[in-house]
C-alpha cells in the first residue's frame, strides 16, 4: 500500500465522497433546515488542502491513506465551521466563500452560527466515532483541540479582530497567523501521522512542516487579498482593508510577500526530504500552494 500513488484528484474525490455522508435527513425532519445549512458550506467545494495532508503523511508513514480518511473528514468538517464564523456579520463581514454566497447571506446569522457550532462538535464527535485504534484517536483528538483552542486557531482569530486598526510588528502578526491558520495546517499534518501510527520523531518534522506552509499559506492568501480577482478566487476582494486587517501585504509589500512564501517552502520541502521517503506528492502540494490562484 505504500508504494500505491495518489493524486490530488483521488484523494478529493474520496473526501468528497465520504462527506456527502454527514448531515443527511429525510425529508420530513424538523432538523432539516439545520442539516441543510451545515452542508451548505461543508459541500460547496474548497481545495480540501487539509484533508489532503492528513491523508498523504498517513500514506508516507506507512498505512493506506483510507485509514486516516474520517480524520481527514473531521479536519474539513472543523475548517468548514472556521469559514463560516470567520464571515459572519461580526468578524471579517464577508458575503462570498467558494464562489458561493456566504452561510449567513442564505440561512441568516443565527442558523449560520449554529451551522458553525455543530461543525465544530461534529469534526471532533468524528474523530471519536472512527475506527482507528484508541491510541491514535486520542492522539488525534488532542491535536486537534489544541490546534483549534485558545493557542490555535480560536486564539488567532481573537488576536486578528483585536489587532484591526492598530499597526502590529512582523513579530506580532506571525504570532496571529501561526495561530489562526497555522495551527491547523499542522494539525493535518501530525493528525495523518497519528492516524498511521507514527513515531514521535515523523511527528516533529509533520509539524515544522505543517507551521511553515501554513505560514507561507496565510502570506498567499494576504496577498491573493489585493492581486486577485472575485471570479478567480470565489472571495471578496480587498477584504482585509476594509476590515482595516494587519496582513503581509499592508506590511511587507508584494516581493517581500513572494520572496518569504518561497523561503518558507523550500524550507518546508527540504526538512521533509531529510527524514521521510516518498515526498513527492507534498513536495509539489506545497510549491502548486505557493503559486496558487485561489
Ligand atoms: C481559507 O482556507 C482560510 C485561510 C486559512 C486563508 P482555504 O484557502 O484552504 O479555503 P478552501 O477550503 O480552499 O475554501
Ligand atoms: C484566515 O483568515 C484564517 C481563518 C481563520 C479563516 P482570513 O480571514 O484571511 O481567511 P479568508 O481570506 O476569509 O479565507
Ligand atoms: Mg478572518
Ligand atoms: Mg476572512
Ligand atoms: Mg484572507
Amino acid at each position: 500500500m505504500k508504494n500505491k500513488v495518489y493524486t490530488a484528484a483521488d484523494y478529493k474525490k474520496m473526501v468528497e465522497d465520504r462527506l456527502e455522508q454527514f448531515f443527511v435527513l429525510p425529508e420530513s425532519d424538523p432538523m432539516r433546515g439545520y442539516a441543510e445549512a451545515a452542508r451548505y458550506s461543508l459541500l460547496a467545494g474548497g481545495k480540501r488542502i487539509r484533508a489532503m495532508l492528513v491523508l498523504e503523511f498517513c500514506r508516507i508513514c506507512g498505512k493506506a491513506p483510507e485509514t486516516a480518511l474520517d480524520v481527514a473528514c473531521a479536519i474539513e468538517i472543523l475548517h468548514a465551521y472556521n469559514l463560516i464564523h470567520d464571515d459572519l456579520p461580526c468578524m471579517d463581514n464577508d458575503d462570498l466563500r467558494r464562489g458561493k454566497p456566504t452561510n449567513h447571506i442564505v440561512y441568516g446569522e443565527c442558523v449560520a452560527t449554529l451551522a458553525g457550532d455543530v461543525l465544530q462538535a461534529e469534526a471532533f464527535g468524528t474523530i471519536l466515532r472512527c475506527e482507528l485504534p484508541d491510541d491514535a484517536r486520542l492522539r488525534c483528538a488532542t491535536q486537534l483541540a489544541n490546534a483549534v483552542g485558545f493557542d490555535g486557531m480560536c486564539g488567532g482569530q481573537y488576536l486578528d479582530m483585536i489587532g484591526e486598526g492598530k499597526q502590529l510588528t512582523a513579530q506580532q502578526l506571525d504570532e496571529i497567523n501561526a495561530r489562526k491558520t497555522g495551527a491547523l495546517l499542522t494539525a493535518a499534518c501530525t493528525m495523518g501521522v497519528s492516524a498511521a501510527g507514527g513515531t514521535a520523531q515523523q511527528e516533529k518534522i509533520a509539524a515544522q512542516f505543517g507551521a511553515a506552509i501554513g505560514m507561507a499559506f496565510q502570506i498567499r492568501d494576504d496577498m491573493l487579498d489585493v492581486l486577485s480577482s472575485e471570479a478567480e478566487l470565489g472571495k471578496p476582494i480587498g477584504s482585509d482593508r476594509e476590515e482595516n486587517k494587519n496582513t503581509y501585504m499592508a506590511l511587507l509589500g508584494q516581493e517581500e510577500c513572494e520572496r518569504l512564501v518561497l523561503k518558507l517552502t523550500d524550507h518546508a520541502t527540504a526538512l521533509l526530504r531529510e527524514s521521510f521517503e516518498d515526498t513527492a506528492f507534498l513536495e509539489d502540494l506545497a510549491s502548486n500552494l505557493a503559486k496558487r490562484k485561489n
